[in-house]
């Protein structure tokens, strides 16, 4: 059964923040956006300020964007340059790019100060085809595991990152997760889908923590009718030309932003153009529909359906992960429907 109040408020945001996002591979941007030593991305990463370096050795570090002085950013969030050291913002604190500390400038003769103590705080980062991704947990399994039924998902990315576009939605994550993983909707809300995919031939597979779904595309559709989804809120979208990163990112309790990284032949304009037309037009059928359901979920009236077990096996997945990570439910309230 749904847990409606995962949906709204403070507490469960908070909750997801730590128990899910901030214990999962959370993709920040490809190894294109860093070739050089000095070249960073910083991104927020379930709430918590995460920079990916490239070294003097040429590898990728993460450390936490947080200076152990008093909390400053070492770097503005997005792709930029750091030369050879991360230099606080706030008081000028110099960090080499492996996180020692190795200049507390000017701080003055303080007794007991080792900075060999105030290193920073190193996140995971690892990469899969380019595909830069962080964990907060220390402890996480490899990158590897997760992305191991991918494997066969070749050959991805198979062009440059051509584009980024974002979208902002009112409403909860989890919201626009659940419409992503099934394709009971798009009769209703894509109608024009049907002439790119055969929706009659719509399939969901579950492969570990990744949910394929597939339908056979028409000879004229934009579309190759794959769509991969890795737990817990990043998607693989194929197009016939090319394939698009689609993170789900959880701003607030009924905020999300989708963030598109497209990598497209960008010999292929009219297409990529064709692309970019589709994708807007679904996103924008999405967000309507996931807005009126959070208004729905958050209003209180409503505590929970059913699932279709032709349709909606990728939902029940998703929705059992998150129970579990909330642990148990909380106290059932009364329901009321006066003002
Ligand atoms: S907070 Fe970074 S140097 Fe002060
Ligand atoms: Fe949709």
């Amino acid at each position: 059964m749904l847990r409606v109040d995962l949906y709204s408020g403070e507490e469960a945001f908070r909750t997801d923040r730590t128990e899910v996002l901030r214990r999962s591979w959370q993709f920040v941007g490809h190894t294109a956006m860093a070739p050089n030593p000095g070249d960073y991305i910083a991104e927020d990463v379930g709430g918590a300020p995460v920079v990916v370096v490239r070294n003097a050795e040429g590898a990728l570090a993460a450390f936490h964007n947080v200076c152990r002085h008093r909390a400053g950013a070492l770097v503005a969030d997005g792709a930029g340059h750091c030369g050879e050291a991360f230099t606080c913002r706030y008081h000028g604190w110099r960090y080499s790019l492996d996180g020692r500390l190795r200049n507390a400038v000017d701080f003055g003769a303080a007794p007991g100060f080792d900075p060999r103590e105030f290193g920073l705080f190193p996140a995971r980062v690892e990469t899969w085809r380019g595909l830069v991704f962080v964990n907060l947990d220390l402890d996480a399994a490899p990158l590897s595991e997760s992305f191991a039924p991918l494997t066969d998902l070749a050959p991805f990315p198979d062009f440059p990152l051509t584009e980024r576009r974002s979208h902002r939605l009112a409403c909860n994550w989890k919201t626009y997760v659940e419409n992503y993983l099934e394709g009971y909707h798009l009769p209703m809300v894509h109608p024009e889908f049907d002439a790119d995919v055969v929706v009659a031939d719509y399939q969901v597979d579950i492969e570990g923590e990744v949910i394929f779904q597939w339908a056979p595309a028409r000879d004229a559709s934009v579309y190759a009718g794959t769509w991969a989804w890795l737990w817990p809120n990043l998607a693989i979208n194929t197009y016939r030309h090319g394939s698009m990163i689609e993170r789900m990112t959880a701003v607030g309790p009924e905020e999300t932003r989708l963030d598109y990284f497209y990598f497209f032949d960008p010999a292929r304009a009219a297409e990529l153009a064709q692309m970019f037309e589709a994708s807007d037009r679904v996103t924008a059928q999405d967000k309507q529909v996931c807005e009126e359901v959070q208004r729905n979920l958050s209003a209180g009236i409503y505590r929970g359906g059913v699932l279709s077990p032709k349709h909606e096996r990728g939902v029940a997945w998703f929705q059992a992960r998150i129970a579990d990570a909330h642990g148990e439910p909380a106290p059932a309230k009364l329901a009321t429907i006066s003002a």
